[in-house]
């Protein structure tokens, strides 16, 4: 009966149908969705961190609005994003004791310093460019209520990617020969990484096959990575910026740009935890957990009262 359970699923994947909470579907399925979701959440929470920094430093007025109403969007698609795992019959606290041990992963880009201004709007135009090439095809996930969140969450990605740009813009235009070394000196600094965020080759990617298979990937880690080089180099050209990368070209035959090797060593060491900043980011979110205790004590307490005065 459970070959027949998943001959079944197996034909709806196949027929482009979209799977919901309640419908029958394998553990490995529901376990990858669940690695892949709670880990975009934590992506989204922790990348709260390096821009926060930043909040009280901003140069104009302007720029703290916008800077204020991002990092609460990205409040925003980890609520969502937890939401839609928790759909899956996992707990919110369960996702984030994973997160607060060490156990879950979150996006190798947040553990790297912000050190100047012009670090906030790469990461929008790098950062939020590289997540909303990777997102978009995640809009027809075939797990529904991850599919429909995306929506939302690419939708204000776009905002992002947007004011980052302009406000590099801005600098390269308008600004001192200083402000725009301090863009040439961030874009040195994020670009790599910012490839890293693709995730490991195809060939050293042990969930892709699994992932594309089931529809809850569409596009390999390579595919992306590619794309958004391509989609990047003619932006830098427009900024009058260099991306660091000697060996970045236009091959005419493959229609694509080249590009140099990623240093896949220190990929590895950020994601396993010995990057610049992830005792720092780690430390704190366990923080914020633990001083955020006597709130979850008080609504519990809260919700007791109620019940018994129900009873009652
Ligand atoms: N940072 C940290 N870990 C990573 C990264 C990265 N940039 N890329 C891959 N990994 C991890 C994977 O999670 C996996 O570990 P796990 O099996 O313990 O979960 C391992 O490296 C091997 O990678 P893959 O087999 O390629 O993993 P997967 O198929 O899940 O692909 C990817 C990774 C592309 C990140 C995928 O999970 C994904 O698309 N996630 C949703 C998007 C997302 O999380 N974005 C977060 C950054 S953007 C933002 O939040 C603004």
């Amino acid at each position: 009966e459970e070959a027949q359970r998943e001959a079944a699923f197996e034909a709806r994947i196949a027929a482009g149908d979209f799977i919901e909470p309640k419908d029958w579907m394998p553990e490995h399925y529901r376990k990858t969705l669940v690695r892949q979701i709670s880990q975009h959440a934590h992506s989204e929470i922790v990348g709260m961190l390096p821009e926060g920094n930043w909040v009280t430093r901003a140069p104009t007025l302007k720029r703290k609005a916008i800077l204020l109403a991002k990092i609460q969007d990205e409040a925003g698609h980890g609520l969502y994003l937890y939401s839609a795992a928790e759909t899956l019959g996992t707990s919110r606290d369960q996702m984030l004791d994973a997160l607060h041990t060490g156990k879950a992963k979150y996006s190798s880009i947040f553990n790297y310093p912000t050190l100047n201004w012009a670090d906030i709007g790469v990461i929008g135009w790098l950062v939020d460019g590289a997540a909303i090439m990777n997102q978009v095809p995640l809009c027809r996930c075939s797990y529904a209520p991850y599919a429909r969140a995306m929506i939302r969450v690419c939708r204000e990605e776009s905002f992002h990617q947007r004011q980052g740009y302009e406000s590099l813009l801005v600098m390269m235009r308008e600004g001192t020969a200083a402000q725009k070394a301090m863009v040439q000196d961030a874009v040195n600094r994020w670009w790599w990484p910012a490839l890293m965020m693709f995730g490991p080759e195809d060939k050293d990617s042990p969930n892709s096959e699994q992932s594309i298979r089931w529809g809850i990937k569409r596009v390999t880690n390579d595919q992306l990575r590619q794309k958004f080089v391509d989609a990047t180099v003619p932006q830098a050209e427009i900024l009058g910026i260099t991306l660091p990368d000697p060996d970045l070209k236009w091959n005419a035959e493959r229609e694509a740009h080249d590009f140099g090797k990623i240093d896949w060593s220190e990929f590895w060491r950020v994601v396993n935890g010995e990057g610049p900043l992830n005792r720092e980011r780690l430390g704190a979110r366990v923080k914020a957990w633990e001083d955020g205790a006597w709130v979850r004590d008080a609504a519990l307490a809260h919700a007791r009262k109620q019940a018994t005065k129900e009873q009652a």
